[in-house]
């Protein structure tokens, strides 16, 4: 069985949707994505989107917020694309009918970390649903897209899978789309597409405490490193300061709750267990510095007091406005046993997103002829060593754009493979009958990721992350070759391979900047220039 189709789109979050609502003026899209076609780190989104929309706000000033948090490592260009077309984007997305907070009847704006004005756009706390409520809902009435979901996308096609053409260099590789298996009858599809959009999302669910749902499990990574494009800057893993954390371990779940950084930005102070606020020890910019610091100073507290979490209270605002400002997080800490009105939140830091992946040019297009990233998997260049908050959701939808502005211009000259694309061949794999070497392998790589790749590092963790994950992935390349594919094998193949390009790309930064804090490399390395590789840290399968 096969598709075929001008684009495929791997992925329904704000890129993946985005993209296919732009390119469908023009051509046809096929969408592909795993689960239901809301489940996106997007519809978890709670902050909001950042843009210079108050007249008192300038370019140059979200310029400047932006390259700070970077810690020196931003593309420059990127981060003047993103900052200047962010606004008609988030224009769109109103025309589209987005429901975004208002007051006055103008755009509520609020503050974030590392933010110098107010300019996050919302929609309460609940951001992202909305904004995926009003994306899909504009996808579904377009003929040219055709959305299938609990469809998951295994790896794509390149020369390397036609044999004729394996001989090839990677360096002339195309992508000519990709196969997906069909979760319900097990099938799997060979869909071919002139061009290809990887919007697979984030990593988060490579650590034990994350703020991603069960979806991020790293996929677009592993799937563009083993077709052979280009990835950088992999160990740039944010951990968000504050995630719920949840005292009861009977209520075991995929993924923390995360207490949004609108609730620092609204005046939450962060305090130790004996109730001192301390981010004043860390940072002037106090509990509004960027995420790495804040992160940082959460975990040096905890771990000088030998505590699981610290507090942020918002108890000095209020009672009526915190449940206007915060409604689901309100709710849902109330559900967990906590009032915030009057309660100090347990918090403790979670991975949450990933600055690194997929390196595109300006208009999204990777090392592969044909393959574009966009969104989280992508590398644009705009975050560097540290994301500024709520300058994600923004990414997407200005690189979406892109991708789509070039494929337009080149589509028809897009080449075709003239030789024939094989089908699935899974002719000598055995169904697996221990499907628990899953679980197990899922736990091994969450448990090592958190104890040695966390927040802060060493040359001797890395060095005890790497033997290990170098057997985790031989092991479990191994079992996927001679297994019939299913979606959990698949996923832990993915976050494995991710876990290994995060630990390798950690191995070769001999320095500390931005999210990437070593013990033995205490500063940053200011003789190199962004340009050098290991400044940027780049890499391909050989
Ligand atoms: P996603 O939204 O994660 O979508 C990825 C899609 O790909 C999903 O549909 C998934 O099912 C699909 N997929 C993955 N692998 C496969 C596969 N193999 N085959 C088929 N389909 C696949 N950023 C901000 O800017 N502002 C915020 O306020 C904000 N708040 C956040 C709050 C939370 C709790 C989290 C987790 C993140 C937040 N972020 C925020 C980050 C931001 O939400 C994400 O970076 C952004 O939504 C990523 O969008 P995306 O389209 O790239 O990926
Ligand atoms: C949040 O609401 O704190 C998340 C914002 C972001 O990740 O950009």
């Amino acid at each position: 069985m096969f598709y075929k189709t001008d684009v495929l789109i791997i992925g329904s979050g704000i890129a993946g949707l985005y993209s296919a609502i732009k390119i469908s003026e023009f051509a046809d899209v096929v969408l592909v994505t795993k689960k239901e076609k809301s489940e996106s780190n997007t519809n978890y989104a709670q902050g909001g989107i950042a843009s210079v929309l108050d007249p008192n706000d300038t370019f140059a000033n979200h310029i400047k917020d932006t390259l700070i948090a970077g810690a020196g490592l931003c593309d420059e260009k990127s981060v003047e694309i993103l900052v200047k077309e962010g606004p008609g984007k988030i224009n769109e997305l109103i025309d589209i009918g987005t429901g975004f907070t208002l007051k006055d009847g103008k755009l509520d704006l609020v503050r974030e970390g590392g933010h110098s004005f107010n300019r996050i756009v919302h929609a309460k706390d609940l951001t992202g649903k909305e904004v995926e409520r009003a994306l899909i809902e504009k996808a579904s009435k377009s003929p040219n897209i055709r959305i299938i979901e609990n469809t998951l996308a295994i790896d794509l096609i390149t020369e390397h899978n036609v044999t004729g053409l394996k001989h090839l260099p990677i360096s002339s590789r195309h992508c000519w789309g990709a196969y997906v298996l069909e979760n319900e009858s097990g099938h799997v599809i060979k869909v071919t597409s002139r061009a290809t959009i990887l919007a697979t999302g984030g990593i988060g669910q490579v650590y034990y405490h994350t703020t991603n749902p069960p979806i991020a499990t790293g996929d677009g990574f592993a799937m563009a490193y083993r077709a052979g494009a280009k990835m950088g800057n992999m160990e740039f893993i944010q951990f968000h300061p504050t995630s719920f954390y949840d005292p009861n371990p009977k209520s075991k779940s995929s993924h923390s709750f995360l207490i949004s950084e609108a609730v620092r930005g609204f005046g939450g102070i962060l305090r130790n267990s004996s109730g001192e606020a301390f981010m004043e020890k860390y940072d002037v910019r106090k509990e509004l510095a960027p995420r790495d610091i804040v992160a940082r100073a959460i975990d040096t507290e905890m771990k000088k007091r030998g505590d699981e979490y610290v507090f942020l209270d918002v108890t000095h605002k209020h009672k009526a406005e915190i449940i206007d400002h915060f409604p689901h997080i309100h709710a849902n800490c109330l559900n967990k046993g906590i009032d915030i009105t009057n309660e100090f939140i347990p918090v403790v830091p979670a991975a949450h997103y990933i600055c690194g992946g997929v390196c595109v040019d300006e208009f999204s297009r990777s090392s592969l002829t044909g393959l574009y990233a966009v969104g989280e998997v992508s590398m644009t260049g705009v975050h560097g060593a540290n994301r500024l908050a709520s300058n994600s959701l923004l990414e997407a939808l200005v690189f979406a754009q892109r991708a789509a502005d070039d494929i337009k211009k080149n589509i028809k000259d897009f080449p075709v493979c003239h030789e024939e694309i094989p089908d699935w061949d899974d002719s000598g794999t055995l169904s697996a009958d221990e499907k628990v070497l899953i679980t197990h392998g899922v736990r091994e790589l969450k448990q090592l990721m958190s104890d040695y790749v966390g927040i802060v590092r060493s040359n001797l963790r890395l060095e005890f992350a790497s033997r290990r994950i170098n057997l985790l992935y031989h092991e479990i390349e191994e079992f996927y070759k001679i297994t019939k594919v299913f979606d959990s094998l698949i996923e832990l193949r993915n976050l494995v391979t991710s876990g290994y390009l995060i630990v390798k790309s950690a191995l070769l930064r001999k320095e500390s900047r931005g999210l990437h804090y070593t013990l033995d490399y205490p500063t940053p390395d200011d003789s190199k220039t962004p340009e050098d590789t290991l400044i940027q840290n780049t890499y391909q399968k050989s």
